[in-house]
């Protein structure tokens, strides 16, 4: 589906830490704060470095007296989003878009098991209370580092002995393959998290023979195998060389320097923005949800949008796209 691209000014009415790195912005749309359905998420148009840019939150719980509520995890070093985002005030003004989902909750599972790593519990928490208004049983498995470093535990405490949690700190770690194996075969799984347990979870999944349909996930786009570092891309069909820095996308670069790229969604699920890779000095470090495992691990696609390299140099082939801007 193609993004809605218009926006409208929110003001932010209040902020709060819900965790030592992870802060809650509640927005006063222009308009009505209208209902949105599960796993909706905003976005928020930011500033880096003095350019524009945008990112994707997902909207936590129901709306509430005219307001949505977001939570923003800081990311030292980043992109830069995050910094933009914990430097506003209340009283300050952005730019943001309808809510929108592309991962909606379906209406008649026989089971339900939602799984929310880090920050990933922000959509996940709406579709527990969904579940606990409608009392439907569901079983929530929420992962974070420490106690002290996990968003929502009192939220997530109020599903009772539907919700269990993990420290790794503690050495306690969701057994998916367990989990899995307890779902009824059609049951539906909801996961939100990094990347690395997205793809355990696929892995999980797919070895314990379950259709795919019923496995429903979402990721950050900044979460990778690897920590963000530069990079260079090289386009011989174009005859040009790109400079992607640490902080900025290999998407945005390409468009920096005038590299016409088709892309939609921005956040590694649509697809729209692959390119052909002909070679990679460095491995790279796929963290897009479109393609599959296997696609990955031929590396014969690149999502620009999202994917990088652990450094050096690859060399793409953009196809038909790559018209100069
Ligand atoms: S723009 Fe959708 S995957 Fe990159």
């Amino acid at each position: 589906m193609r993004y809605d691209e218009s926006f409208a000014p929110a003001t932010i009415a209040a902020i709060r830490d819900v965790a030592p790195a992870i802060r809650e912005l509640t927005l006063h749309p222009a308009g009505n704060a209208v209902s949105y359905p599960t796993g909706a998420h905003l976005r928020v148009q930011v500033r880096i470095n003095g350019k524009p840019g945008i990112r994707h939150y997902s909207l936590i719980g129901a709306p509430q007296d005219g307001v949505w509520r977001i939570a923003v995890k800081r990311e030292d070093p980043g992109r830069g989003g995050s910094r933009f985002m914990w430097s506003l005030k209340p009283g300050d003004v952005v730019e943001i878009s309808n809510p929108a989902s592309h991962f909606e909750l379906a209406a008649n599972a026989s089971a339900y098991l939602l799984i929310a790593g880090g920050i990933g519990i922000t959509p996940i928490l709406g579709m527990a209370q969904v579940l606990r208004r409608r009392a439907v049983p569901f079983r929530l498995l929420y992962a974070g580092r420490s106690e002290a470093e996990t968003a929502y535990l009192p939220e997530v405490a109020q599903c009772g002995a539907q919700a269990e949690v993990y420290f790794a700190d503690q050495g306690r770690f969701i057994d998916l393959a367990s989990a899995f194996r307890a779902l009824p075969l059609d049951g539906e799984a909801y996961i939100c998290g990094p990347i690395g347990l997205l793809d355990a979870a696929r892995a999980a999944w797919d070895a314990g023979g379950r259709p795919r349909a019923r496995l429903r996930f979402e990721t950050f786009g900044s979460s990778g195998r690897f920590a963000a570092e530069a990079f260079t891309v090289r386009l011989p069909r174009l005859n040009r060389e790109v400079h992607v820095t640490a902080e900025m996308t290999m998407l945005d670069a390409l468009e920096d320097a005038g590299i016409g790229v088709l892309a939609d969604c921005r956040r590694g699920e649509c697809g729209l923005c692959a390119m052909d890779v002909i070679a990679s000095e460095r491995e790279i470090d796929h963290r897009d949800v479109f393609f599959s495992d296997a696609q990955h691990a031929q590396n014969r696609k690149i999502c620009a949008c999202v994917s990088r390299v652990a450094g050096g140099t690859i060399t793409l082939e953009p196809a038909w796209r790559g018209d100069v801007l």
